[in-house]
């Protein structure tokens, strides 16, 4: 058994949480969150008695790793603290709220041998792991181009939204949809031109980029366009990626649980694929984040993996705020 302590006790922390037991190797050994009663609560319902308003309170309880599922503001702290105390991390965002402290963790995880893990569970989902095989296998013949549009209600009331306690909409959101998958997929950009805008929600400590249309070039020139942003009319499909080659394409359309539907434009008709009740990509992550810890599995978004998501996010915000193509 795994003693795993949780730093955060909203959504995400229950979300994980779920996940982590569900390997059957996970003991949930403590819980903390700004609020003690927010704590306690999630503590009553994994049964979990070790519940604090510190997080620094964690360390008494022993955890092989600690998950940290709290606003990006004071993630990075916890994450340094953790690996500090010699504790494996699975972060439930981004790695870090910046490149440069990325490269910290990174370091420091390799000096202590620890596992750390940011919290993309589309590379563990059965539709990317299926559009990553057709891209490889050459389905498409030569990849020409990338379109992708993610844009998500965000709440202005909320963490997500304020410019400080996210780290911005690149961070926050970008990253996930869908740098972080792209980069699984086809490597990294060499050049990165954006704009952002501010037109909904624009009070100064919101987020600066709310609005972002990027454009990437990868290697053999590749190029993506990417649309995301905080504006989400309702109803309009804005969740997808699509990628074209000289002998079809394919769509993308991840649902939030990493099931979704895939279509392939290849013959007369095109082929969609349900993936509906496949394999849960957060259970997924779980599993190979517990056998990490033994050395038995290898995780898909360790430090090293994801500090190019932030590169990216970084990137798109000089371009813009420079207006000039960033060189990665
Ligand atoms: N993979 C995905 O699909 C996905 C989706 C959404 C979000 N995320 C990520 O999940 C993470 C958590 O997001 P969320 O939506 O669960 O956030 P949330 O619901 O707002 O919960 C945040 C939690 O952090 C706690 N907290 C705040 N400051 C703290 C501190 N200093 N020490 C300890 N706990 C503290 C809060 O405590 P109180 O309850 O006492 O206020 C709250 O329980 C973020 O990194 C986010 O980017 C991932």
């Amino acid at each position: 058994m795994k003693r795993i302590a949780i730093a955060g006790a909203g959504a995400m922390a229950r979300v994980r949480a779920r996940a982590l037991l569900s390997t059957g190797h996970v003991q949930i050994c403590g819980i903390a969150a700004r609020h003690l009663s927010s704590a306690q609560r999630f503590g009553a319902e994994l049964g979990c008695e070790q519940c604090f308003d510190d997080v620094h309170r964690l360390a008494d309880t022993r955890p092989d790793a600690i998950l940290v599922e709290v606003p990006h503001e004071t993630q990075d702290q916890i994450v340094l603290w953790a690996i500090d105390q010699h504790c494996h991390v699975l972060i439930g965002g981004s790695l870090a709220t910046s490149a440069e402290v990325a490269g910290l963790i990174e370091r420091r995880a390799q000096e202590h041998h620890l596992v750390v893990e940011a919290g993309y569970e589309a590379r563990y989902s059965p539709i990317w792991e299926t559009a990553r095989q057709m891209l490889a296998g050459g389905d498409l013949g030569r990849l020409v181009s990338i379109r992708s549009i993610a844009l998500w209600a965000g709440d202005p009331r909320t963490w997500y939204y304020h410019q400080h306690a996210s780290g911005g909409m690149p961070i926050t959101h970008m990253t996930y949809c869908f740098i972080n998958p792209i980069r699984w997929l086809v490597g990294d950009p060499r050049y990165v031109t954006a704009f952002a805008n501010k037109v909904h929600h624009t009070a100064p400590e919101l987020v600066n980029e709310e609005n972002v249309v990027a454009n990437l070039r990868f290697d053999q020139d590749v190029l993506c366009s990417m649309t995301a942003g905080f504006v989400a009319p309702r109803g309009l499909p804005a969740w997808s990626v699509t990628f074209i080659g000289t002998r079809g394409a394919l769509d993308v359309m991840p649902d939030e649980a990493g099931a979704g539907t895939l279509t392939v434009y290849q013959g007369e008709q095109p082929e969609r694929i349900d993936f509906a009740g496949q394999a849960n990509a957060f259970d997924a992550q779980a599993r190979a984040f517990i056998a990490a810890l033994d050395g038995q599995a290898e995780c898909r978004n360790t430090p090293g993996q994801t500090i190019g998501d932030i590169r990216v996010a970084e990137a798109i915000v000089t371009s813009a705020h420079e207006c000039r193509t960033v060189a990665l």
